[in-house]
Parts: structure tokens; C-alpha cells; sequence
């Protein structure tokens, strides 16, 4: 049985783009594997949040996980920072890392041109990210295109800890899947869909209402000619809204495209407002429902209580193999 651990960072309202790339798939392998889903707040704070948007939106991504249809009974559903083995591991996976290494993560490189001052936990956060996964000794990690260099250095990290000390870690292979994931903004198909976009128009959020969804689809920007195919190359902002169809409703490509050969683009984006209404709908019903609820504390409580059984078999075995404690 595959051992599955994932993350989604608790800041803010959440896109099409982590519901296609992550937590629709979290949702069908919850069935097929033992699953970890993490609410990464240590990570979160590598940039600065205000205590109240910090402690809303750890909630607000808890119940979204619970309102996409993530089963505590199947899946274990935690909070990062109640589980301290992971900055644990994380400090130790820090020490074993190389400032060049961390230094070209694009991510890094991206999010660190933004700011003056860089915080150094935006260096650091990838062997923390690397803890995460190492420490249920994951066998596979589901997530978007933009988490592939982070899962590399991961991989890197393990065997490197592994050559020196011993088989302490299992070896994670990203799943990545060959369509939504890099779901690209609705202003600019050149870039990554995002929650921190200043224009709001450039993101779907899971929690926007049915007139916004409409009113962004229709602004969307399209591809000179009227021809709608799946192209991403020379069609990309046509290719994304198919992409984004076609999550929508589970087809494959190949149905979507015949079903809307020979249509012009005004049918395609009414059609996908619809289709992203229809989804999105009961998830956000049932958000609402979760969120006012004591049942998730004790769900979150219960997930950190049990994800911290392995946690801390892994962190006592890696600090016994590198000669740690007493
Ligand atoms: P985060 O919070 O930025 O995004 C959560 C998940 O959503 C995916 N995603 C996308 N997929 C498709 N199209 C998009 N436009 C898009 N935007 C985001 C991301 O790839 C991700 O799967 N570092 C991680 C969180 C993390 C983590 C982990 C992930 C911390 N520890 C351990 C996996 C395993 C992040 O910032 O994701």
C-alpha cells in the first residue's frame, strides 16, 4: 500500500489551481493509500501574517480539506505545528542541506526578489518541507508542477542522509499528473494561477461566489483565432480554460475537446462557469458547515494525536542514527 503525504499552507482563500493540482486527487487516493494531509502553518510564516488572518485561515483550510470530501476516517488530517517532530526533523534536515542547493529553488528566488530583507525561512523552508515527507516515511507525495524542484531536493536530502547513516528514510516519488497541474492565471496563461496575485481576477477561489466565478470566466483572456483545441503551446489560454473543464466535470481531454468542436469561445467559457459553479457549490456549503463546528477541532486534534505516533518513530530513529540525545 502506498504511504501518501501532502501539504497545502494555510494563507489565505484557496484556487482552482490547488483544488485541480492537490486536494481532488487527495480525495481519490484516500481510498487507495494511507494518507497524511497537512496544514503547513510552520510554513506558512515564512512570510509575515497577522495572528488573526494566520489562526482564520488554519481553520478555513481545515474545513476546506473536510468540505472537498477528505474522510478522517480514511485519511490523517493535521496541523503541522502540533506535531513538533516536524521542525525537529526539519532543523536536523537544515543541517544537512547546502546554502547553493537551497539558494537556486526558483521558489526561493521568486519569492525573495519581493523583498528587501529576505526572511531566512524562505531559504530554509525546503529541507522543512523535506521533514514533512520523510517523517511517514512516504512512499509517494501528489502534488502541482510547482512543488517538482522541492521534491527533488527531498529525494536528494533522503539519499544523501541514507548514504551516511544507514536506510533511515524511504525515497518519495512525486505524483504529478499529466493534466491541471499548473493550472495558469485567467489574466496571463504565461504564469502560475495564485493565491497571492494582487489582481483577483487572475485566480478563481474555491470560495467565490457564482456571480464572480461568472464574472472572471468571462473576462478571461482567449487565443487569437475561434478554434477551441487543446493546444498549450500555441493555445494557452484556451488550453487552461479546457484544463480547467475538464477537472471540472471528469473527462478526459479527448471528450472535452469533441464536445466543444465546432463551438466558439463565448460557449466554452459559459459552460465552464457553470461547470466550476456546479462544483464548487456543495463544497462551499458544506465549508460553511465545518467551519462553525467543534467536530474539527477534534478531528484536528485526533489527526495530530495519531500523526505524531510515526513522526516520532522516525525522529527517534534518525536522531539515533546520527548520534543525537542520550
Ligand atoms: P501550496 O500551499 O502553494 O499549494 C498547495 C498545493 O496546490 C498545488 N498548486 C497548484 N496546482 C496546479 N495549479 C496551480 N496553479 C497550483 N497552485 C498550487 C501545489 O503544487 C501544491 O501541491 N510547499 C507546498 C506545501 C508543502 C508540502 C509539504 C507539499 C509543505 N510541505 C509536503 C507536499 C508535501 C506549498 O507551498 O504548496
Amino acid at each position: 500500500m502506498k504511504t501518501i503525504l501532502s501539504g497545502i499552507q494555510p494563507s489565505g482563500s484557496l484556487t482552482l489551481g490547488n483544488y485541480i493540482g492537490a486536494l481532488q486527487h487527495f480525495v481519490r487516493l484516500q481510498h487507495e493509500a494511507n494518507c497524511h494531509f497537512c496544514i503547513v502553518d510552520h510554513h506558512a510564516i515564512t512570510v509575515p501574517k497577522t495572528i488573526e488572518n494566520l489562526k482564520h485561515n488554519i481553520r478555513s483550510l481545515a474545513a476546506l480539506y473536510l468540505a472537498v470530501g477528505i474522510n478522517p476516517d480514511k485519511a490523517t488530517l493535521f496541523v503541522q505545528s502540533d506535531v513538533s517532530a516536524h521542525t525537529e526533523l526539519g532543523w536536523i534536515m537544515i543541517t544537512h542541506s547546502y546554502m547553493g542547493e537551497l539558494e537556486r529553488m526558483t521558489q526561493f528566488k521568486d519569492k525573495s526578489k519581493a523583498n528587501t530583507s529576505i526572511p531566512a525561512g524562505l531559504l530554509t523552508y525546503p529541507p522543512l518541507m523535506a521533514a514533512d515527507i520523510l517523517l511517514y516515511q512516504t512512499t509517494h507525495v501528489p502534488v502541482g508542477d510547482d512543488q517538482k524542484q522541492h521534491l527533488e531536493l527531498t529525494r536528494d536530502l533522503a539519499e544523501r542522509m541514507n548514504a551516511k547513516y544507514g536506510e533511515i528514510f524511504v525515497i518519495p516519488e512525486p505524483m504529478i499528473a499529466e493534466f491541471g497541474s499548473r493550472i495558469m492565471s485567467l489574466d496571463d496563461p504565461t504564469t502560475k494561477m495564485s493565491k497571492s496575485n494582487p489582481n483577483e481576477g487572475s485566480f478563481i477561489s474555491i470560495l467565490d461566489e457564482p456571480k464572480v466565478i461568472e464574472k472572471k470566466i468571462k473576462r478571461a483572456v482567449t487565443d487569437s483565432d475561434n478554434e477551441i483545441r487543446f493546444d498549450a503551446e500555441n493555445k494557452p489560454a484556451i488550453s487552461n480554460l479546457l484544463t480547467i473543464y475538464a477537472a471540472m466535470t471528469d473527462q478526459s481531454m479527448a471528450e472535452v475537446e469533441k464536445h466543444f468542436s465546432g463551438k466558439g469561445y463565448g460557449a466554452l467559457k459559459g459552460e465552464l462557469a457553470e461547470a466550476v459553479i456546479e462544483r464548487m457549490s456543495p463544497i462551499q456549503e458544506k465549508y460553511h458547515y465545518y467551519l462553525q463546528s467543534t467536530e474539527l477541532d477534534s478531528i484536528l486534534k485526533h489527526g495530530a494525536v495519531k500523526a505524531s505516533i510515526t513522526a516520532n518513530e522516525t525522529l527517534a530513529k534518525v536522531k539515533k542514527a546520527i548520534g543525537l540525545g542520550i
